[in-house]
């Protein structure tokens, strides 16, 4: 199949294609989808089969207009509109009990909720509006690669098994978005996966408390999520996690040991490890918003940089606001492996 590039006066043709059942990928703010018509379980199966995914793992649909909800929900959670009306269009993903039989299983990986989002993105939402039907959007990489967030990165997964993709350059947030679950009307908001909007942003909207599902606290806890229990991707070289004051000791410890070693850091650490280590790839500044935004198509680039690397070291960041997100994503690439100081 011939994977084509849709440039902006093309929309209406991949609303087209996507509506009469076809593949194709769309940018988000968060990273890119795999978009098909979420109201056809014939083109929801071929999302799983060219990702190479389990499908017990539910999609999220994705809706240009909070509206198109209606048709699937009628029991909306008392926090809901407030949520909507400040972060849609944005990276928050929330989970609803649907109507009975009003998606297809495929989708919902036969569970009575349903994870629906409206993305950021013009393009995206125009051509959701074209196509008359929601689309679901796994991130558009093969299963056990990172999120792409460029459609180079889409391109180089997906090409010649997909229709086209929709161009729309680098995405600006860079780790995928929120997942709070409010299926329950009577319990409070819960977050199922940490993303762009966090749980401090949420509560002062809400004025009320928002959980944490419990796995992302603590290891043995099974999470709530089903996606969150895959293995996500892992580079093929090592990763390992460094704290910020413990930089001067993993980069000694590389030169000792004669490691072919990557780096993945903001400026300040880049500037002094361009010199002793093999490779280096600098976030655009050293906020932990542009190593979010970084981090997918650093290790995208580290893990093809040069043969025989041996380990990446990736600056860590603390715990809290967009961090949660950033270091959620990066300890599973690291396989929770900090480096310590001997
Ligand atoms: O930013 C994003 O959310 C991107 C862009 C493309 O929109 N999409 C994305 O989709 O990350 P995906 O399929 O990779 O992640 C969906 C997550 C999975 O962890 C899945 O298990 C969870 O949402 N999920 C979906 N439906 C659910 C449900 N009914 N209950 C609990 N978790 C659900
Ligand atoms: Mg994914």
């Amino acid at each position: 199949m011939e994977t084509k590039k849709f440039s902006e006066e093309q929309l209406s043709e991949a609303a087209k294609i996507l509506a009469a059942g076809g593949l194709v990928a769309f940018p988000t703010e968060t990273v890119y989808g795999l978009g098909a018509n979420a109201l056809l379980p014939e083109a929801v199966t071929q999302v799983y089969a060219v990702k190479g995914r389990p499908s017990d793992n539910p999609l999220i649909v994705h809706l240009a207009d909070p509206e198109q909800l209606k048709d699937y929900v009628d029991n909306l959670h008392p926090a809901a509109e407030k949520l909507m009306a400040k972060f849609w269009p944005g990276p928050l993903t929330l989970i609803f009990s649907i109507k009975n039989n009003s998606l297809p299983p495929i989708v919902t990986g036969g569970l009575s909720t349903a994870a629906f989002r409206m993305p950021a993105n013009k393009k995206t939402l125009s051509v959701i509006k074209q196509a008359h039907v929601p689309l679901v959007g796994p991130s558009a990489n093969t299963s056990g690669k990172p999120s792409p967030t460029s459609a180079e990165h889409v391109l180089h997964d997906l090409k010649g098994k997909i229709a086209g993709v929709i161009d729309d350059g680098a995405t600006s947030i860079g780790v995928e978005s929120t997942v709070l679950d409010l299926s329950d009307p009577a319990a409070n908001p819960m977050i199922l996966r940490p993303g762009a909007v966090t749980k401090e942003q949420l509560e002062t909207v809400l004025g009320s408390e928002v959980e944490i599902d419990k796995h992302l606290v603590s290891e043995s806890e099974r999470p709530k999520a089903p996606g969150m229990k895959y293995k996500h991707y892992a580079p093929d070289t090592k990763v390992v996690m460094v704290q910020s004051e413990d930089w001067p000791a993993a980069l000694d410890w590389v030169k000792q040991h004669r490691l072919r070693a990557g780096v993945l850091a903001g400026p300040s650490i880049c500037e002094t490890a361009r010199f002793e280590t093999a490779a280096v790839y600098m976030y655009a500044d050293d906020t932990v918003e542009a190593a979010a935004k970084g981090l997918f198509a650093g290790l995208r680039a580290l893990d093809e940089s040069i043969a025989g690397l041996e380990i990446i070291l990736a600056a860590a960041f603390p715990e809290t606001g967009m961090g949660s997100a950033y270091m959620n994503r990066l300890k599973k690439a690291a396989n929770q492996n900090f480096f310590q100081v001997k």
